[in-house]
């Protein structure tokens, strides 16, 4: 019997074809709750999951024959690693083929934080342009200003690399410190977490979202960036404490804020969505035709090599 394996999502054409090769494949709609998860999966032998689907001990314990989940996102946080590999299913992320994508869409929140675009285009269309003005909207330089990154992975590196295109100064901070090699190549200097929050003008975040991480960015941090600081969060929202960012736009103690993500997606603080120094986007991050294809390919690629019996490409740790 050809084994089968289940997809949460419409992903592209040509990883639908990849699998139907060789196995069954069904899909369903998401979002999916863990209950309903938990009830579908017991058939199947791979699920190719998105980050929206909780793939918790519940689920997993449910699905006696699974052998492979393959996200298709590079993040993780939406599976229970540790009962994965206990019971020894392999799990796969699409590092890589995203990397430059999500760095242009940060550097796009970046752009538009900087130079105030949508406030510009919602005037646009509310008929309010009267005629260029010495004043209106004015927004901030970017050359020769900090640009602080919090982790410095692959999609901190490729936005570091637009940075030095920008001519901006690169600081950033991470658990580990990068190679002297790295650091001269991005031009990049490795700073105490306080100092990158309080020297940086634009504070990007592009780290994976652990316990540690969670609520890393909240009042005091907002509190201790510059008033023309720009925060952007195109990682995952429980980075930043929303209600802390949100009082921060408030009350001015940073410019603006750029986020694609959210603390609650997708639920969004109403209080967030009426204040104008904000560009917000909905999680968008590695949405192009040529990624979402690669992604799409890599994770159906994942799931061949798994139930061939084979090490994935990308697997998210060692069986
Ligand atoms: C990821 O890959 O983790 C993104 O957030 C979704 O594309």
């Amino acid at each position: 019997m050809a084994p089968r394996v289940l997809l949460t999502s419409p992903i592209p054409d040509a990883a639908v074809r990849l699998l139907s090769k060789k196995d069954k494949v069904d899909r369903v709609d998401h979002p999916l709750s863990e209950k309903t998860l938990a009830a579908l999966i017991r058939p199947y032998d791979a699920i190719l999951s998105t980050l929206a689907d909780p793939i918790t001990a519940l689920v997993l314990k449910a699905a006696p024959r699974l052998r492979c989940v393959a996200n298709y996102a590079v993040g993780f946080n939406n599976i229970d690693l540790k009962t994965a590999q206990a019971s020894r299913i392999w799990v796969t992320n699409t590092p890589d083929v995203l990397t430059e994508a999500t760095a242009d869409l940060t550097w796009s929140l970046l752009l538009s934080c900087a130079r105030r675009v949508p406030e510009g285009e919602a005037l646009v269309r509310k008929g309010e342009f009267k005629g260029w003005h010495p004043r209106m909207l004015l927004g901030v330089d970017l050359l020769g200003k900090t640009l602080g990154i919090y982790g410095l992975g692959r999609i901190g590196k490729a936005v570091a690399q637009r940075g030095k295109g920008w001519g901006m100064k690169v600081l950033y901070h991470q658990r580990k410190r990068e190679t002297s090699r790295v650091e001269r190549e991005l031009n990049a200097r490795y700073v105490p977490f306080q100092e990158l929050v309080r020297r940086s003008d634009i504070l990007t975040l592009h780290t994976p979202l652990t316990p540690e991480t969670r609520h890393r960015f909240g009042r005091r941090e907002f509190k201790a960036m510059k008033p023309t600081a720009i925060f952007l969060n195109a990682s995952r929202g429980p980075l930043h404490d929303e209600r802390g960012l949100i009082e921060a736009l408030e009350k001015g103690w940073i410019f603006s804020a750029g986020l694609d993500v959210y603390e609650f997606e997708p639920r969004i603080e109403k209080r967030l969505l009426r204040l104008p120094n904000c560009t917000l986007l909905p999680h968008l991050g590695s949405a192009t035709i040529e990624t979402r294809d690669r992604m799409a390919v890599l994770a159906a690629e994942n799931i061949l090599l798994a139930l061939a019996g084979k090490r994935p490409q990308t697997p998210v740790f060692e069986l």
